[in-house]
């Protein structure tokens, strides 16, 4: 989501021991295009976040890059799940609210939260599955010859500082009966972390029917490819900002990826969108 998206339109983890040195030798010696992944990086389960350390990081990301997305266990319990769905209607906690059919970006309504520390659920979330995703996007950058990144959330904080985004991009999206969300990438400004995850909040099926989420691969000279997935209350859909590898004749290229969410029929879907540049 983004208030200026291009093109227009929105929709288990700490690694709070990982060692950083050998972690960033082991990310960034890598030789370009055909690297051994390193080793899957540890993440400890935190009291509010329990099950984290059983997430197999390797397997997600070698789902990831084979299909474009990658789905994960729950990462929140229901009862977690609700308490942030609550939060959509709870006065002060966001910097902004989009209602998506005033830009043309779809139908629907979301809400960016104004400070982390107010809800530190979501806090705890995306601080824990920074580094995880980060391996992922440190080898994806070795295949592209791209930047890497920073191996915890604070660095790459920093840098959005020093670029003039400060303002947190955390999001929880709604979805009623009839509303749905364009194709689009989430980008708010120079610096972009590849990769972002959306949690479902809702139980598909109960709580809403139709409202999947979509995924459109363009693939250079050929026709793109649609990713179409329905994650269970709880999982989340580990996906790229604007494109990812993928293995060519003559090495990697990149694939751009879009992203938004097919109409919902009945019901109401909420979804917590965790992007992890923040925007200016
Ligand atoms: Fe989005």
């Amino acid at each position: 989501m983004s208030e200026k998206r291009q093109p227009p339109c929105p929709d288990r983890a700490s690694i709070d021991t990982m060692d950083s040195t050998a972690t960033a030798l082991s990310l960034f010696d890598l030789p370009a295009g055909e690297a051994r992944a390193p080793i899957a990086p540890h993440v400890a389960d935190r009291p509010d976040l329990p099950g984290l350390s059983e997430l197999n990081w390797r397997s997600l990301y070698e789902e990831l890059s084979r299909d474009g997305i990658a789905v994960t266990p729950p990462l929140l319990t229901a009862e977690q799940c609700a308490e942030i769905v609550g939060t959509f209607d709870r006065p002060g906690l966001f910097r902004s609210t989009v209602v998506m059919q005033r830009y043309g970006f779809g139908r629907g309504t979301y809400k960016y939260y104004a400070d982390l520390e107010a809800v530190p659920l979501v806090r705890t979330l995306r601080e824990s599955l920074y580094p995880p995703l980060a391996w992922m996007a440190n080898q994806w950058a070795a295949q592209l010859n791209e930047r890497t990144f920073p191996t915890a959330l604070p660095g790459l904080a920093a840098e959005c500082a020093a670029n003039g985004q400060t303002r947190p991009t955390p999001l929880i999206l709604r979805y009623g009966e009839g509303d749905y969300a364009c194709l689009h990438q989430d980008v708010y400004g120079d610096v972009v972390f590849p990769l972002q995850i959306a949690v479902m909040l809702n139980q598909p099926g109960t709580d809403f029917t139709g409202g999947e989420s979509v995924f459109v691969e363009q693939r250079p000279r050929s026709q793109s490819r649609a990713i179409v997935v329905r994650p269970d209350r709880g999982q989340g859909v580990i996906f790229p900002v604007r494109h990812r590898p993928v293995r060519g004749t003559n090495g990697f290229r990149r694939h751009p990826v879009r992203h938004g969410t097919n109409a919902v029929a009945t019901g109401r879907r909420n979804v917590l969108g965790i992007i992890f540049h923040n925007a200016t």
